[in-house]
């Protein structure tokens, strides 16, 4: 009998495995993730059942490492694995540009560094709770649409970028205490479109401030009159926490008497007790939360298996 592609409905055809692959490839290879964790046992597969090379050439052009190859004079199939291990884990490179393709396909770059800690600071990286929170956004536009959001600890940019892009807020503040990451999130607004006025591609007011969690008075707060606060992984460090709280506390207070504003933190649980403290303090302070995380679309290339926790923040009676 012969094969019949795509004959039962609930079986992806040959073709949609193809473009599944590719998609895989592309993603990751534009967001420089591991190379482990790239679908290789999908394209082997793939490779075993087409008896073609094809599929190996696709991937490389979508990646522009088929100008390496070729430039190399090396068959593509076997040089497939060094090609993306040159350009995706380059060993002696100390930042470089991240793409994060968005569902409509068009992406956000960001200049990150390697290492997750460098110049004294964890905020020249995107981290997994910025993009569970981007990708909670995508899925909660009307959480953000022409409301003032105020973001802290904003890092390299990646949650807001995709909120000003996809959301339509009607002002953003990106924040953050540390220099490098202010002026890197200056970067990496100016690539994506947000800050020069000239090459402006959302109506969104964008600004970013220096703001300390440390040194807020209530005044500074009550100008901000922000009416949406979000920050992803800023829970990681009990000390930090501490002052996190006090902040946390003095928003929720500037707040009252108009309309709360809706403050939502999201973590990446790394150490249970260090979270566990910051519930503790939250409940201390008179604050009280409800978890909103679940399930989300998969938008962005992460490891999904550590545990991400979304909560929205408000003042007890
Ligand atoms: C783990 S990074 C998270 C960055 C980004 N939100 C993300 O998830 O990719 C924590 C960020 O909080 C910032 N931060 C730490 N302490 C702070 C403070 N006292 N005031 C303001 N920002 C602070 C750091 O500079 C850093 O950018």
């Amino acid at each position: 009998m012969m094969e019949c592609a795509g004959s039962n409905k609930n079986v992806p055809s040959r073709k949609q495995n193809r473009v599944d692959i590719l998609k895989q490839f592309q993603s990751r290879f534009f967001a420089t993730s591991r190379l482990v964790s790239f679908p290789w046992t999908v394209l082997e597969n793939d490779l075993e059942l087409s008896k073609s090379s094809d599929v190996i050439l696709e991937i490389l052009k979508q990646g522009d490492a088929h100008l390496q190859v070729e430039s190399a004079g090396c068959e593509p199939l076997d040089e497939l694995y060094d090609a993306l291990a040159e350009v995706v884990a380059a060993q002696d490179v100390t930042e470089g540009y991240r793409t994060y393709l968005l569902p409509r396909g068009d992406g956000v770059s960001l200049l990150e560094n390697v290492a997750l800690i460098s110049e004294g600071t964890t905020g020249l990286v995107t981290w997994e709770a910025a993009l569970y929170l981007a990708e909670w956004a995508l899925d909660h536009p009307q959480t953000f649409a022409g409301r003032k959001v105020l973001e802290l600890g904003s890092g390299a940019g990646l949650t807001g970028v995709v909120v000003c892009h996809s959301c339509g807020p009607s002002s953003y503040i990106f924040s953050d205490c540390h220099q490098s990451v202010l002026q890197r999130l200056r970067d990496n607004l100016s690539i994506n479109g947000l800050l020069n006025n000239k090459t402006k591609t959302t109506r969104t007011e964008v600004s970013v401030q220096e703001l300390d969690w440390t040194d807020m008075t209530e005044e500074r707060l009550k100008e901000f009159s922000v009416e949406v606060v979000i920050a992803a992984d800023v829970v990681y460090d009990p000390d930090v926490v501490v002052v996190l709280v006090q902040f946390l506390s003095k928003i929720l207070k500037c707040s009252r008497g108009r309309v709360p504003a809706e403050v939502l933190i999201c973590s990446t649980v790394r150490n249970p007790h260090t979270y566990a403290g910051f519930k503790h303090s939250l409940s201390d302070a008179g604050i009280g939360h409800r978890v909103m995380s679940g399930a989300v679309n998969h938008v962005f290339e992460y490891n999904r298996e550590s545990e991400i926790e979304l909560v929205q923040l408000y003042a007890c009676q």
